[in-house]
Formats: C-alpha cells, sequence, structure tokens
C-alpha cells in the first residue's frame, strides 16, 4: 500500500470508572495500540482516543458505599487507570472522561436532534422500585428465586442455575441487592430512541461486506428478532446528565458513554490542534474512523450507536472491530485461583512487552476468545523474542565491536536473503493491516528462523579463528546485524520500547520504510542484553499476589465519612518509637464500678490486670451508667504517676474517646485479649 495520506480515528471501549484495569482489558487496548503504532510508524495521521466510562448506577453506588463523592472517586479511578495503561505503553494521544463539559454538550447536541428529527418518544413505565434505598432499580440490582427452576439468589436478569432469561418483576421473592427492602412496582415515564427506524440503513451497512463475519451473523440474527426501541432515561437519584428539558430525568450511561469517543477527540483537538474535530465527524467527513471493542458490546456499537449518528446527522464508524474474551489457562479468570490478574499486579512482576508480544502472537481478525496460558506465555516469549530475534544480535554485534570498531562493514554478504527480508515487508504490512496479528509475528518469527541458520550455517565463531577471514566474518555479521534490523523494524508496533532500546543500540531510527534500508559503514553501540527471559518464579509470584489482594478485598474498601474531627483537634508532633514505648498500656478487666459520692463527672473503676487490681477515678460518668461497664475488657495506662484526688488515689488512667458529655467512647479490645496483655 502507498503512503497516501490516511486520516484515521481510533478508540477502544471506555473501561468502566468503578474497577481497577485487569489484565482482560488489555487485550483490546494492546490490539488497537498495534494498530496505530504501525499506522504511525507508515507515516499516516492516525489518532488513538480513550476515556473513563464515568457514568451509571453502579458507579454512584460504589462511591456511597466508600464514602466519598462520585466525583472523587473517578477522577482518583482516572489517575490510576491511566498509570495501568502507559505502564503497558499504550500510546493515547487524549485520555478523558465521559463526565467533561465536551462529553454533556454534545450528548444535549445529539440528543435535541434526535428529538427535533421525532426519534425520541416517551412512555409510562412499571419498574421495581426500592422503598428504603428511594430509587429505581436496574436489573442486575434485583436478586430473588428463578421463575423457571427456583434456584436461589438470581439476578434480576437471568438465571446462573438454568440459563432462563427473563425480567426482573419474574423474580420470586425479589430483593434490592442495595437494602435488601423487598422492591415494589413503580410507574415513571421513560424516554426511547426509536431503533426500528434505522433498520435499512443498519441493514445496508451490515450487508456491505465490511463487518466482521460474525459480528454480520450476529446482526442478522437481532434483525430477525426484530429491533426494539431502545430505553434511554433513568430516574433520579443517578450520575450522569440530566436530560434537557427535565427535572429528574437521566441519560443512561451508554447513551453519553460512546459519544465520550467524539468529545476526547475534540478534547484532543482543541487542546493540541493536532487535528480538525468537524474532518472526522460531520456527515460528509472522508476520514477513518474505527471502535475497537469486545465481544459482549457489540449490540451498543453496531446498532445503537451508528443509528444515533445517523439520526443527529453526523457520520458513522468507517468499522467496529471486537475482539474475544481473555481467559487465563483455560477458565474464566478466577479470583480464588489467583487469575484474576489486575495490570498494576501484573507489572509488579513482569515486563509489559513479553503480554504485548503474547496478544500479538494470537491475536487474529476474528472474535475468538484467546487463552493466556502461563506455560504457553512464558516459553512462546522466550523462545521468540530472546531466543530467535535478540538471539541474532547477541550472536553477531560482539564481534563488529571487538574485531571491527564497533563499524558495520561496506557491503553485506548475502544479498539475497536481505532481499527476501526487505520483501516481507509488504505482506507484513498487509497483515497487520488487516489485524492478523499472529500471522505476522509466525512471519517474523520465520524469518528469525532464516537469519540464525544463515549464522549458524556461517560459523563466525570458527572462522574468526582463520585470520584470512576477517572481512568475511565481518561481512556475516553485518549482514545479521542488518536483519536484526529490519525484523525489529517490523515489530515496532508490537514491542515499543524494546524497539526504542534497538534504534538506540543502531544509533539508527525506524519508520515503516527503515526496512528497504541497509546500514552499511555504520557505527553501532556495544551490545547489551535487551531482554530478560520471562521466569516462571515471577509469574508465580503475581499470581500468588492476585490471590492476596483477593483475600483483601474480600469485604469491599471502607472510607470513615469525612468529618472535622482532625481539624478540631490536629494529630500531635511527631514522637519516635522509644517515646511510645514508654507508655505502658495494659488490657484490664473492669471487674467494679461505681458511683462517687459528691462527684458529679466521676465513677470509681476497679481494673484487674490478671493478679493486680487498680482504682482509677475516669470521668465518664456523663456517657456510661455503672453497671453497664462491670465485666467489659477495655485498655489502661499502667504506668501513669498514682494521683491523689479528693476522692481518693487514682492509679492509673482508661483509654477513651470523644469530646464529653454523651459522647464518651471507651476502648474495647477485640474477643480473646487477656487482662495484664501489654498493647503495643
Ligand atoms: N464502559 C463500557 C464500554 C463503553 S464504550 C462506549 C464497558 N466497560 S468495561 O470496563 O466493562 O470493559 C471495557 C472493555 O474491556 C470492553 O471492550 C470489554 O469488552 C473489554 N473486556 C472486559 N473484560 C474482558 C476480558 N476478560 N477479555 C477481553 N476483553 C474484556 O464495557
Ligand atoms: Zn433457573
Amino acid at each position: 500500500m502507498s503512503h497516501t495520506d490516511r486520516k484515521i480515528l481510533v478508540t477502544n471501549a471506555l473501561p468502566y470508572a468503578n474497577g481497577p484495569i485487569h489484565i482482560g482489558h488489555l487485550l483490546g487496548y494492546i490490539q488497537a495500540d498495534i494498530w496505530v503504532r504501525f499506522q504511525k510508524l507508515r507515516g499516516h495521521e492516525c489518532h488513538y482516543m480513550c476515556a473513563d466510562d464515568a457514568h451509571g448506577t453502579p458507579i454512584m453506588l460504589k462511591a456511597q458505599q466508600l464514602g466519598i463523592t462520585p466525583e472523587q472517586m473517578i477522577g482518583d479511578m482516572q489517575r490510576s487507570h491511566e498509570a495501568d495503561f502507559a505502564g503497558f505503553n499504550i500510546g493515547f494521544d487524549d485520555y478523558y472522561t465521559t463526565h467533561s463539559e465536551e462529553n454533556k454538550a454534545l450528548a444535549e447536541t445529539i440528543y435535541q436532534r434526535l428529538d427535533d428529527a421525532g426519534h425520541i418518544k416517551t412512555e409510562v413505565i412499571e419498574q421495581l422500585y426500592d422503598p428504603e434505598k428511594k430509587m429505581f432499580l436496574p436489573d442486575r440490582f434485583v436478586k430473588g428465586d428463578c421463575p423457571e427452576c427456583g434456584a436461589e439468589d438470581q439476578y434480576g436478569d437471568n438465571c446462573d442455575v438454568c440459563g432462563a432469561t427473563y425480567a426482573p418483576t419474574d423474580l420470586k421473592n425479589p430483593r434490592s441487592v442495595v437494602s435488601g427492602a423487598t422492591p415494589e412496582l413503580r410507574q415513571s415515564e421513560h424516554y426511547f430512541f426509536d431503533l426500528p427506524a434505522f433498520g435499512d440503513m443498519l441493514k445496508s451497512w451490515t450487508r456491505s461486506g465490511s463487518l466482521q463475519g460474525e459480528m454480520a451473523n450476529k446482526l442478522n440474527e437481532w434483525f430477525e428478532q426484530g429491533l426494539q426501541r431502545w430505553d434511554i432515561s433513568r430516574d433520579a437519584p443517578y450520575f450522569g446528565f440530566k436530560i434537557p428539558g427535565t427535572e429528574d430525568k437521566y441519560f443512561y450511561v451508554w447513551l453519553d458513554a460512546p459519544i465520550g469517543y467524539m468529545s476526547s477527540f475534540k478534547h484532543y483537538c482543541d487542546t493540541t490542534g493536532n487535528a480538525n474535530w468537524d474532518d472526522y465527524w460531520q456527515a460528509d467527513s472522508t476520514a477513518e474512523v474505527y471502535h475497537f471493542i469486545g465481544k459482549d458490546i457489540i449490540y451498543f456499537h453496531s446498532l445503537f450507536w451508528p443509528a444515533m449518528l445517523k439520526g443527529a446527522q453526523f457520520r458513522q464508524p468507517t468499522n467496529v472491530w471486537a475482539h474475544g474474551f481473555i481467559t487465563v489457562n483455560g477458565t474464566k479468570m478466577s479470583k480464588s485461583k489467583g487469575t484474576f490478574i489486575k495490570a498494576r499486579t501484573y507489572l509488579d512482576h513482569l515486563n509489559p512487552e513479553y503480554l504485548r508480544y503474547y496478544f500479538a502472537a494470537k491475536l487474529t481478525s476474528r472474535i475468538d476468545d484467546l487463552d493466556l496460558n502461563l506455560t504457553d506465555f512464558a516459553q512462546r516469549v522466550n523462545s521468540d523474542l530472546v531466543g530467535k530475534v535478540i538471539n541474532i544480535a547477541s550472536r553477531c554485534a560482539g564481534f563488529i565491536t571487538k574485531k571491527f570498531d564497533g563499524k558495520l562493514s561496506a557491503s553485506v554478504a548475502d544479498s539475497a536473503l536481505l532481499e527476501d527480508f526487505q520483501n516481507a515487508g509488504t505482506e507484513i504490512a498487509e497483515l497487520y493491516e488487516q489485524r492478523e496479528f499472529s500471522k505476522a509475528m509466525r512471519e517474523i518469527m520465520t524469518l528469525a528462523d532464516r537469519a540464525n541458520q544463515y549464522i549458524a550455517d556461517k560459523e563466525p565463531w570458527q572462522l574468526i579463528k582463520n585470520p584470512d577471514a576477517a572481512s568475511e566474518v565481518h561481512d556475516t555479521c553485518s549482514l545479521g546485524i542488518n536483519l536484526f534490523r529490519i525484523l525489529m523494524v517490523y515489530l515496532t508496533p508490537v514491542v515499543p520500547e524494546l524497539s526504542k532500546s534497538v534504534q538506540h543500540f543502531l544509533n539508527d531510527q525506524f519508520s515503516w520504510d527503515s526496512h528497504k534500508q541497509v546500514l552499511t559503514n555504520h557505527p553501532i553501540d556495544k551490545f547489551k542484553a535487551l531482554m530478560q527471559r520471562v521466569e516462571m518464579k515471577d509469574i508465580e509470584q503475581m499470581l500468588e499476589d492476585s490471590k492476596e489482594q483477593q483475600a483483601a478485598n474480600e469485604s469491599p474498601a471502607v472510607h470513615a465519612e469525612p468529618n472535622d474531627e482532625l481539624t478540631k483537634e490536629p494529630i500531635a508532633e511527631t514522637i519516635n518509637f522509644d517515646e511510645f514505648a514508654k507508655v505502658d498500656l495494659r488490657v484490664a478487666l473492669i471487674v467494679n464500678a461505681e458511683h462517687v459520692e459528691g462527684a458529679d463527672k466521676l465513677l470509681k473503676l476497679t481494673l484487674d490486670l490478671g493478679g493486680e487490681q487498680r482504682q482509677v477515678f475516669a470521668g465518664i460518668k456523663s456517657a456510661y451508667a455503672p453497671e453497664k461497664l462491670i465485666g467489659q475488657h477495655t485498655v489502661m495506662v499502667a504506668n501513669l504517676a498514682p494521683r491523689k484526688m479528693r476522692f481518693g488515689l487514682s492509679e492509673g488512667m482508661v483509654l477513651a474517646a470523644g469530646p464529653g458529655k454523651d459522647e464518651i467512647y471507651i476502648l474495647n479490645p477485640h474477643e480473646g485479649a487477656k487482662p495484664g496483655m501489654r498493647v503495643m
């Protein structure tokens, strides 16, 4: 393909802002990143957009559970997602959020245009409502007994046991997942998008022949079942954008989520000036727009999204490319097996480029699931990247450095072999273009085998012993380095960091066309190990860590409700451990507690330290009836100098929190603590 100036916009599905990026998510982001890097290397104008998908009920509820605002939660989440993606060398040109001014404005424009064209209708429907939490319940937030088989604890949309699908109102003994309350049916007015009106347009798109075969089949099934109108509104309380002209109706998260593709690009155009938004999105655009997505969200991207764009007079995507799901060691990612691997946990143990290569080695243009078999992963990376590709350089570079002043020869030894490597570029480019990455990797590794065979046949390590053969060794090794260089040009989209180190080592800068050039009389650096082998022990450690995190995550993260306690009483000056250790805190059993004649604040406590008893006057009368305290364990300062008080000697102090009056809370150790135990 010639390098005509293509203008390309690429997106990958936007991750929800309520959880960390895991290894399954990464498949799509890496697939799209490889494709984008390929296009850029070819010299095309290509922009890669992504954003956090920040709206919806799960995000609203999760923030409530954490005791923070949704804005705060999605801000934290976006930062951690960006860090994870950067860790995997995913080179987004913009990473934004759907909770933005740009997205709000675009969602309103699109909605307005759809409404003006008569594509929005309202209707009162009945839905399950949580009377305690005072909110309508999405299907996934209602559980009960399956109406078909009676299995308990099933979600409101389908049964895990018998596979039946049904409406949440069909469940027996329904309850709200949010509060446990029994939901009741309530009426509410909803807004619907008239998807069936776009049937013809969607059918002709499906028949254009450009869609993935499996996707076209799915679409045809959906056409046969008949297209349904789409419910695009949700009632307050909801975290999202309010529907213009309403007081308590919000856009369903899936309405504004794909608009996030457009609004991230808007943010990018406005802040960098690198592209003109209208050129990409107006109805007459000649630019290419591709969406990479997972197979679970095809309906949204191949039906709703093109129809919405059409109805709002914007261009439709050039194509939507779905990929399959990741399994690990042959099964669904599992928290208990430690195969639910977070992006961050992977990065703590392994080089991101291993995974990029492994995914590339297995990805096709189809929607098949992809298994990350961890043993195969280690072998594949070690044998291909380290054993084949890098091996070429490590076998040749030493001679160049030691025997030939670090300079490549003036000519190369076997021009036929070199030409084969160069000519393969056309085919490999076509495979990248078609997203047939596994075939491209196979081509590259076949070439690598030939390069290694060539060196093995030449045996430069033997030849070098013969002083007359020096120039042959020079030519051979220089050819080896050139072959290695061509392979690394081809691998650049997949392993950008490795490629960067190689460009540095070769004093070179790659574009796709670099594969047509030959380096002669060219200085190269001393060879350094470019990549370590994958070690099984690191993989095992990663799985262990994933199990541990899982244990830590079993109960949801808990946050305190924000308050001003620290403002009222700021944390005291730092002390060192020795200073702290001077305070001898002990578990004590309150064996007696009584009022003190004439004292209006004090209770007299008798504390047992398991062999020794102390009498303590404590100012807790306003909050505790004495009989409530008897038999309880608490913590006391055992080495506080005794103090003579009006009512007698006080031999220590019990620990309590709170400002006073009825707000005093004495400390209670967990069950099992014995009197006399030191508290540290
Ligand atoms: N927020 C929606 C997408 C909105 S796009 C306008 C969403 N988010 S997600 O976080 O659940 O998923 C993000 C992407 O990761 C989707 O493409 C999804 O298909 C993909 N994957 C999630 N788990 C996956 C695997 N186990 N394997 C491969 N891809 C997976 O959906
Ligand atoms: Zn069932």
